[in-house]
């Protein structure tokens, strides 16, 4: 094992519990050899015997399969292509890791017929790459759409039935635990980009890096934004959404993480605090839904085992699990040229004609409306207005143009709408 934190400690203790039921249902033992850490002073629970800080050294010496839960790129991605072209089985939770350098992982596990498996990487415990990777191998999957951030989905919900403001909602979050002492990973939605890579590559047989995720974190998400969506019986969540994307039957990728208002009668919308879902669109087996925790390290230790369950079954029977599966290689389509639908609220004057300026700077970037409301206040008025689909690039055109109108006092809340035409 590499690494013995939140999630390497739960590792250990499942192994060291479970033993008995692990080798039942392998077909043979799996014995723990070492344990590299930073500092072994803090890991007092773990046999000294097995504790080593020459990580380089556990890889390779003769074990045949490696658990990789230390996080980031290096030296994760030394450790573990050594390990790989060694013919060692390798598991990891590594998403960072994964959503970069998963070329060179998979050519240096199938140089020597090794496993590389990473369920935990994505979703924590829910079980989502494996069904993407085998259940649905037979299938064609045209979209996933999911939560797969807990902290942001923690701080969204929180502002979502407080009000707060998203600062003070951090460090809520920050005091209760769920938000890391440097949340830019989560917040600025890094984390998710690389999850999303990593399920787009797996979807669409393509290699997608976290390079190719438009991302969007929510540090911009506001109260106003907020109550914008509850007045249309919407609710803020952070998405990542891998789509198939055909245009005249030329097929391409487009990969996103970012806010976006969904109806909250949507079954994401119900997604709260910590947990994270995702949904698979699939041409046979229609619309599926995978749902629980997210993070933490029991639940996430919950999936390492079953990666080192299965990889330890392919090694006894001496077979493999899948390898990279990246021949459709769809090229990546741009944000600029998806397919989106915003909501734009404004703040502007009131008086005759404003509604109509409005409506034709809409007009004149081919962006059809589907609903509008006007709401006289005194001397000011508010508008929101919900589009059709229409290209991001026309879309943001729209509003930069619409900021500059002199009847438009304020751009109160601009935000990507997801789920149902409204
Ligand atoms: N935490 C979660 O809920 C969660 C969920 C899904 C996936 N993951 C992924 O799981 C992985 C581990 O996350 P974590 O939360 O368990 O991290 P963590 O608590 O920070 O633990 C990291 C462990 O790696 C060890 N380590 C760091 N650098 C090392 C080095 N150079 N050589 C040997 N050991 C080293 C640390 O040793 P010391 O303890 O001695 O410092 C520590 O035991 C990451 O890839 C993460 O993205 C985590």
């Amino acid at each position: 094992m590499l690494g013995c934190g939140t999630v390497g400690a739960q590792v250990v203790r499942l192994l060291t519990e479970q033993a008995d039921d692990l080798t039942a249902r392998i077909g043979g033992s799996v014995e723990l050899v070492g344990v590299a850490v930073r500092r072994p002073h803090r890991h007092p629970d773990v046999p000294a015997h097995l504790i080593t800080t020459d990580a380089a050294a556990l890889v390779e010496s003769d074990v045949d399969v490696v658990v990789e839960v230390i996080g980031g790129i290096e030296p994760a991605r030394t450790l573990l292509t050594t390990a790989l072209r060694a013919g060692k089985s390798v598991v990891t939770a590594n998403k960072a890791l994964l959503a970069e350098h998963a070329a060179e992982l998979f050519a240096a596990a199938g140089s020597s017929g090794a496993d590389l498996y990473f369920e935990a990487a994505v979703a924590g415990a829910i079980p989502l790459l494996r069904p993407l990777r085998e259940s649905l191998a037979g299938d064609r999957i045209n979209r996933v759409m999911g939560i797969v951030n807990g902290t942001t989905n923690y701080i969204l919900s929180a502002m979502d039935s407080s009000g707060a403001g998203y600062a003070e909602t951090l460090d809520e979050a920050s005091r209760l635990g769920y938000a890391e002492a440097d949340p830019t990973a989560d917040v600025d939605g890094y984390d998710a980009a690389s999850k999303a890579a990593i399920l787009a590559s797996i979807a669409f047989h393509t290699r997608v890096t976290a390079a190719d995720v438009y991302r969007e974190g929510i540090t911009s998400v506001t109260p106003a934004d907020i109550a914008a969506a509850r007045t249309l019986g919407r609710t803020i969540k952070l998405l990542a959404i891998c789509e198939r994307v055909d245009t005249d039957g030329v097929e391409s990728v487009a990969v996103r993480v970012h806010p976006a208002m969904i109806p909250r009668s949507h079954p994401l919308a119900g997604v709260g605090g910590a947990f994270n879902a995702v949904f698979v669109e699939a041409d046979a087996a229609g619309s599926l839904m995978f749902y629980g925790q997210g993070a933490g390290g029991a639940p996430t230790a919950s999936a390492v085992l079953g990666d080192l369950v299965a990889v330890s079954r392919n090694r006894l029977v001496g077979g493999r699990g899948p390898g990279e599966s990246a021949y459709a290689a769809l090229p990546i389509r741009p944000i600029s040229q998806v397919d989106t639908r915003y909501h734009v609220s404004l703040d502007v004057a009131d008086r005759a004609g404003v509604l109509s300026s409005v409506a034709s700077v809409f007009a004149e970037h081919d962006v059809s409306i589907a609903a509008v409301r006007q709401r006289g206040r005194a001397n000011d008025a508010s508008l929101v207005i919900v589009t059709h689909s229409a290209p991001d690039r026309a879309l943001r055109s729209t509003v930069d143009k619409i900021a500059g109108l002199p009847a438009v006092h304020d751009v109160v809340s601009v935000m990507r709408v997801e789920g149902e035409e409204p």
